[in-house]
């Protein structure tokens, strides 16, 4: 059995770096993040992205080791995101790590970034751990800046889509919301601060395809009616609003959120369920995700905010469950800019 891998996940801005080991408990992770290189251009560059964690990676890979207590001698395997992601992003992880297990003669397991996100529930540390009897099957609303997607999962490995996004995924429309209130890059974390003492009835915004029978989510019509509103306040009035603003905009994603995944749980029958990615770091997802499950009689866990945005620890689990598993991937592996079709089953993958 493997104990432990070193994992790297350089899928989109974030460099990360963890320690994992075969139970999913984490002995170091460690990221750098380049927002304030981005902000300037208000969104992502890929270019500058990959520069940077070209700077990042190897000084993280000797923290990580450091810090989780390890030398190289008690690495088994190196995990590394090979899928989807920035190309430019991937290709820097993923060179890296082909060349660390090459020189020490280790196992290689490239991994999807998204099922990194769904097995971030089963992460522990000395903090954080999921009840010991939540097991499968469950359903899971994985939000980020580039994913809404809502998933039952009945065993490791095996991820059925339900319903996704048909346009923006939440995070980038609460980054596009963010940018029309010059609210800087990335603009998630700014809306939910700023929401803490709005109204979220102060303003009137769509939920599109709340009703409808699937889990098929829609958010460019709130972007568009949020620009409409914006714009017929002025931007004095806006000002004034900001915080109503963002109570209002915000409360209308999330109930849409909250109403597929609480669709998802009655049409599986399934009373497990997880909330994941960069949006679930939201304050009031998390509170009505709660309020929910308590509501339903739901077994419900929200990985912590370390785990639930970008990080490298959720790939050493899914690397280490992998190798055991008895996968490998040989040196010729490569990164992909979307996800293999055996990756997901479910006709809206
Ligand atoms: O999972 P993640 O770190 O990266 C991707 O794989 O996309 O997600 C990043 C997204 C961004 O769109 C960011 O604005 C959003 O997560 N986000 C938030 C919050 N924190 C991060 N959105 C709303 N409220 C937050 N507190
Ligand atoms: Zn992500």
């Amino acid at each position: 059995m493997i104990k432990r891998v070193l994992s790297i996940e350089t899928s989109c801005d974030d460099t990360s770096v963890a320690v994992v080991r075969h139970d999913g408990f984490v002995e170091s992770v460690v990221s750098a993040n380049q927002d304030l290189q981005h902000a300037p251009f208000g969104g992502i560059v890929p270019e500058i992205a990959c520069r940077n964690h070209t700077l990042n990676l190897l000084p993280l890979v000797e923290e990580a080791l450091k810090k989780s207590g390890q030398d190289w001698d008690g690495i088994e395997g190196i995990a590394v995101t090979n899928r989807p992601g920035l190309i430019g992003s991937l290709i820097v992880g993923v060179s890296t790590a082909k060349t660390l297990a090459q020189v020490r003669g280790l196992p290689l397991i490239g991994v999807n970034h998204l099922e990194g996100h769904l097995q971030a529930a089963f992460l522990k540390d000395d903090q954080f751990s999921a009840p010991a009897d939540f097991t499968y099957p469950f359903v899971a609303l994985a939000v980020s800046g580039g994913h809404s997607t809502v998933y039952y999962v009945p065993e490791f490995g095996r991820y059925e889509v339900l319903g996704t996004t048909m346009d923006d995924a939440a995070g980038e429309a609460f980054d596009k919301f963010a940018k029309m209130l010059g609210l800087g890059f990335p603009g998630g974390v700014q809306v939910d601060k700023l929401a803490q003492t709005g109204n979220p009835t102060a303003f009137e915004l769509p939920r599109s395809l709340i009703k409808e029978d699937n889990e098929m989510m829609s958010f460019s019509g709130l972007k568009s009616s949020a620009a409409r509103l914006i714009e017929s306040l002025g931007p004095a009035e806006t000002q004034k609003r900001l915080n109503d603003l963002c109570a209002s905009f915000q409360e209308a994603i999330v109930d849409v959120l909250i109403a597929k995944l609480d669709r998802a749980v009655r049409v599986k029958k399934c009373k497990r369920a997880v909330i994941t990615g960069g949006v679930s770091a939201n304050s009031r997802l998390r509170a009505r995700g709660q309020e929910w499950a308590q509501k339903m009689g739901v077994q419900l866990v929200v990985p912590p905010i370390r785990y639930c945005t970008d990080n490298a620890a959720m790939i050493g689990r899914v690397g280490v469950e992998r190798l055991n598993r008895g996968e490998r991937d040989a040196l010729d592996m490569g990164p992909s800019p979307s996800s293999q079709p055996a990756d997901f089953v479910g006709e809206n993958r």
